[in-house]
């Protein structure tokens, strides 16, 4: 080859597996997997959540045999979401002590006090008009549901849970519910925020599990507009003032940029939430037979550790722990 020939040859590095896993820069475990589970009242039930094909709501007496699978395939940590019978216009459910997570963090933590239980911080799986705070003509009164934001998260806390994750979006949360905790002597139960979420089309899927679709309106007066990237640089900087341990960036994959640049301002634990809707994209084209699932979901998952991510939130922890094990 002509002297002038040389160039740089970056294929060196890929030459065979032991290589390229010896060069790799960005690994998923299951240890990294937060992984959600639905609770709805009553016994013995189990229900395909119709546009989340293998995401179920099930019951309390099922939950053991649930966590028995997700602690065998290595995953430890989780996060529930309540399917509650009854709802009202304050979302009591939330903060009673009877409350359906507060009994399913109970039971959790008597079948393993080992495994992580984050809590969702919020009222609108419990509240009759399907909003995250209290409403007065028409308005989500911030002040007001940050009251009772703070007794749900106290709840939780009483109830077990190892991590409190906020998902409201009312401004000051993180502040009020941290002064809530450290003073009811949960001054160690780290705070998940929720900071940067926005108003996604892609929770549709997870509404319909929930059943938390709002009555009226939509949640643009407190969720972030997805047009904004220096807001969420902004939402990140507040929690952290206000004490959160840990930040959220949801949905995932169409804000992977706002992942890396809150990664690039922060210093904590960063979460990436991989929801429902991008769930239920992958689910249906897998179930048609036009991409390769198990490679769909992993590169997916990965996309978003690369971002910046420590940890996801996944629909897809299950199967993707056990696609791990299967390689290794
Ligand atoms: C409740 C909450 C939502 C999600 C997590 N917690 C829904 C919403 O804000 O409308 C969405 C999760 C998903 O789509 O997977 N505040
Ligand atoms: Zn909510």
């Amino acid at each position: 080859m002509a002297e002038d020939m040389k160039f740089r040859r970056h294929r060196r590095l890929r030459s065979s597996a032991a290589m390229r896993d010896l060069v790799r820069e960005t690994h998923l475990h299951a240890t990294d997997f937060i992984y959600p589970i639905f609770i709805l009242e009553g016994e013995n039930t189990k229900n395909e959540v119709s546009s989340m094909p293998g995401v179920f709501q099930i019951t309390l007496d099922l939950l053991e045999k649930e966590l028995q699978e997700v602690k065998a395939l290595g995953i430890r940590s989780v996060i529930f979401f309540g399917v509650p019978n009854e709802k009202d216009e304050q979302g009591s459910g939330a903060f009673s002590d009877e409350g359906i997570i507060q009994r399913a963090t109970r039971k959790a933590k008597e079948v393993d006090p080992e495994l992580l239980v984050v809590a969702d911080t919020c009222l609108c799986e419990y509240t009759s008009h399907g909003h995250c705070g209290v409403v007065h003509d028409g308005d989500v009164e911030n002040d007001e549901s940050l009251e009772l934001l703070a007794k749900t998260a106290v709840s939780q806390a009483k109830a077990g849970a190892d991590i409190i994750a906020p998902s409201n979006m009312m401004d000051g949360f993180v502040k009020v519910i941290r002064a809530a905790l450290d003073e009811a002597g949960f001054k160690e139960i780290p705070i998940m925020s929720y900071a940067v979420k926005y108003a996604s089309a892609y929770y549709g899927p997870f509404r319909d599990a929930a059943d938390s679709t709002p009555q009226f309106g939509d949640r643009k007066t407190y969720q972030m507009d997805p047009a904004n990237r220096l807001e969420a640089l902004k939402e990140a900087e507040t929690d952290l003032a206000e004490g959160a341990d840990m930040l959220i960036v949801k949905p995932s994959l169409v804000y992977l940029d706002v992942m890396r640049e809150v990664r690039n301002m922060s210093n904590v634990p960063l979460v990436a939430y991989n929801v429902s809707g991008e769930y239920a994209m992958v689910k249906a084209a897998a179930l048609n037979g036009w991409i390769d699932e198990k490679r769909v979901v992993l590169e997916t998952l990965l996309s978003m550790k690369r971002a910046g991510a420590n940890m996801i939130i996944t629909y897809h922890a299950k199967d993707a722990a056990k696609w791990l094990q299967e390689e290794n």
